[in-house]
């Protein structure tokens, strides 16, 4: 026999009239007189249960009175239209399984601090908000992915125990790794895929990657989940269309499919409907300039000389002039990657470009075009401090059949934030990795 439910709660409306049986737990109960409500949460929605006294066994009674909140149970009835109830239709209990009676439950409806709920996060997750927000990170991956296989990309994975740096040599996690000597979790995984793009055209990456991070801001993990994809024959201009595309589908799709999470997290939709192409477009030079003459409206926005890296303030400050995601492109050489390909009218700059979430959520993108000179890419490696020793595979592919190409990196985490209009991206893994924090 099978212990599945007839049916998900999300489906109810086909099964008006009719006798099901659902399985999940007490989001909430009340008890009145001769009557038990019980909130039933399957995972796929939630429904109110009502148990009459006069229309059950007594033994059924006394177990609607025995549930406690977030008890398992399964709970069979008639399901009825009720135009008064959240989500149109309620259950009129016949018969009630208790699968388990849970003991005191501690997160309470009453507020609860951070560190507390961050401590209690494999319970956390129940609640609605996380929920929510879990739904919509759901949604972008699958998404981002989709999408991404419709235009031709092939997924091809890259390693998260590599030899080398790849991403800055600052941030690195090293693990002993038997008679080689030390590995490192992956940055990224771009260097991998720059190897996959000739023998697929369009690859792309997704997985955990790792920053050792000493930040303790509301947008840095120490574990991220990225998609790296990367186009042979495409330039710099070419990858910003691309991401104005991706990104624009991944977030319009999520606003058709998670209607209801939106609504959950009483998130303001019309920044996400104005989500499309084409987004504005700013260079490093410019943004210098607009942040020297407006910085006082961002608090902590101090001017900068050029050559000097945005701060979270100075984000916010360029995003702020925008109704859509901004990209800033074009920044100095020496404050980006080894691998950026320089900008032929002014090679001191690299052709890359960042782009920004609206309302302060900062770079969800990081992308450029790559050096395809095997000449030039061997004294970018020198001029970083880089041991050429271990960049041997990764000028090979500049050796044979090199071409120009392009690519980004776009971080999950920071674009359902962003999404779900959540401040902080801790909620949006199920369990955040950070400096101060690797339980549970
Ligand atoms: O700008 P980043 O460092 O770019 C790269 O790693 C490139 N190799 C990507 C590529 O071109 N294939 O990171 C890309 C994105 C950021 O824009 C951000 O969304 C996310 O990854 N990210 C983080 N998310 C959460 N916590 C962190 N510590 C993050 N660091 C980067
Ligand atoms: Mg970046």
């Amino acid at each position: 026999m099978s212990l599945l439910p007839s049916t998900l709660i999300r489906d109810i409306a086909r099964y008006d009239g009719q006798t099901v049986t659902l399985a999940g737990w007490v989001a909430h109960k009340t008890a009145k007189g001769k009557l038990v409500f019980i909130r039933l949460r399957d995972g796929s929605g939630t429904i109110q249960c009502v148990t009459f006294k006069k229309n059950v066994a007594e033994d059924v009674f006394a177990s609607a009175q025995s549930l406690t909140l977030e008890s398992a149970c399964r709970i069979t009835g008639a399901v009825r239209a009720d135009e008064r109830a959240p989500g149109g239709y309620e259950l009129d209990v016949q018969n009630i399984e208790v699968v388990q009676i849970a003991e005191e439950y501690p997160i309470s409806p009453k507020e609860h601090g951070v560190e507390f709920l961050m401590e209690h996060r494999h319970l956390w997750v129940r609640s609605s908000k996380q929920y929510a927000l879990l739904r919509i990170r759901a949604e972008v991956m699958a998404a981002a992915q989709e999408w991404l296989n419709e235009q031709g990309f092939v997924r091809f994975d890259s390693p998260i125990l590599t030899p080398t740096a790849a991403e800055g040599t600052s941030n690195l996690f090293s693990t002993a790794y038997f008679d080689l000597g030390d590995a490192y979790l992956a940055q990224t995984g771009q260097l991998y895929v720059e190897a996959g793009m000739t023998t697929f055209g369009r690859v792309y990456c997704f997985g955990p990657t790792f920053r050792a991070e000493k930040s303790k801001t509301r947008r840095h993990l120490t574990e991220f989940w990225m998609i790296e994809p990367e186009v042979a024959f495409a330039d710099h201009e070419d990858n910003l269309v691309l991401q104005e595309q991706f990104v624009s589908a991944i977030v319009q799709r999520c606003l058709e499919r998670c209607s209801d999470e939106i609504v959950i997290l009483e998130r303001d939709q019309s920044v996400l409907q104005r989500c499309l192409p084409p987004f504005p477009r700013v260079t490093y030079d410019e943004a210098i300039e607009l942040i020297a003459q407006k910085h006082t409206e961002v608090e902590e926005c101090h001017p900068l000389e050029w050559g000097e890296d945005f701060g979270a303030p100075h984000e916010a400050l360029i995003a702020l002039q925008f109704d859509k995601p901004v990209f800033v492109e074009k920044f100095p050489a020496s404050i980006k990657a080894f691998y950026m390909e320089p900008d032929p009218v002014r090679p001191e700059l690299a052709l890359c470009a960042d782009l920004l979430a609206p309302e302060g959520y900062g770079e969800i993108i990081g992308g450029s075009q790559r050096i395809h000179d095997v000449t030039l890419l061997e004294q970018r490696i020198h001029e970083h401090g880089l041991n050429i020793e271990d960049y041997h595979w990764y000028l090979d592919l500049r050796r044979y059949g090199s071409v120009p190409h392009s690519g980004f990196g776009m971080g999950i985490e920071r674009l359902t934030a962003w999404i779900g209009g959540t401040h902080h991206v801790r909620e949006t893994i199920p369990f955040p990795r950070m400096l101060y924090r690797l339980y549970p």
